[in-house]
């Protein structure tokens, strides 16, 4: 995995920005995989301002949601569609109908899932998958002792995360979804790319987890270190614990112009 400590959340996200324009320079048609949470903001902020800019443009790309609670209303200001239409999608010239998630309202749980990948599959995979990370180690809301193949799914909370998300929900626990529907780890795995943005000193140790640690299943993202091709943006405070940091910092100051390293 490629490793980059930026000065601050801002950099991180200017970084990040870069790689999402890069890709759609390539191919303008590309699927885009969207994530959740505070660590991607800044990243879509800048994407928003590129595109207001005239820099790059959404309108012949897909995007992809990475998960979703499960029972919220369609419509809940919570609910990770309306999250990123918020945030994102409807800031930019992506077209509404360009915007696919998981099927949180639907009756039907058991084949969710295998509905979400079989939306993937049609798309032909996702091109670039931004990921962010939780404290527990997660990705997307597959919860420590996760299965490393496991596809598309109903998966429970963990408490950790319900507590962390409380937060968006007035900061009442019990308003807080119990399961969701996740892509798997093993449907990450297989994006193209995937570029994981951590900041925030409360993500500094699952960071090291994953970078440094062992792959096991008790830190999802620890997967990672199976990717090709993945790209790991950090600010200070989240690289603060890695004991390979200066090694990270040298490679990416020695990088030649336009190579792309995992
Ligand atoms: C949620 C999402 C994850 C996200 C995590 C961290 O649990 N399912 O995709 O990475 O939050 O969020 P934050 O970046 O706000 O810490």
């Amino acid at each position: 995995m490629e490793v980059i400590i930026a000065s601050s959340p801002r950099q991180a996200g200017s970084i990040g920005a870069d790689l999402v324009e890069a890709q759609l320079a390539r191919n303008p048609a590309s699927a885009i995989g969207l994530a959740t949470g505070s660590s991607p903001q800044p990243m879509y902020r800048e994407l928003i301002a590129r595109c207001a800019a005239g820099r790059l443009s959404f309108a012949q790309t897909r995007a992809f949601l990475l998960d979703e609670y499960v029972g919220l209303p369609d419509d809940h200001p919570e609910s990770y569609r309306r999250f990123i239409e918020r945030e994102l999608t409807s800031q930019i010239d992506l077209p509404s109908s360009a915007l696919a998630g998981p099927d949180g309202s639907t009756r039907d749980l058991d084949t969710a899932g295998s509905r979400y990948e079989q939306l993937l599959e049609e798309a032909g995979g996702i091109d670039l998958q931004i990921l962010g990370i939780g404290r527990n180690g997660h990705i997307g809301f597959n919860e420590p002792t996760s299965s490393l193949m496991s596809r598309t799914r109903l998966k429970m909370l963990a408490d950790t995360t319900r507590r962390d998300n409380a937060r968006f929900f007035g900061g009442d626990l019990d308003l807080v979804p119990r399961h969701t529907i996740t892509q798997g780890i093993a449907t990450i795995l297989d994006a193209r790319h995937v570029v994981l943005i951590a900041t925030g000193s409360a993500k500094a140790e699952p960071i090291r987890l994953m970078v440094e640690g062992p792959l096991t299943a008790m830190v999802p993202a620890s997967a990672l270190q199976l990717h090709p091709h993945a790209t790991i943006i950090l600010d200070e405070e989240s690289a603060a614990d890695l004991a390979t940091a200066a090694y990270h910092r040298e490679t990416y100051a020695q990088k030649p112009a336009g190579r792309d390293s995992s």
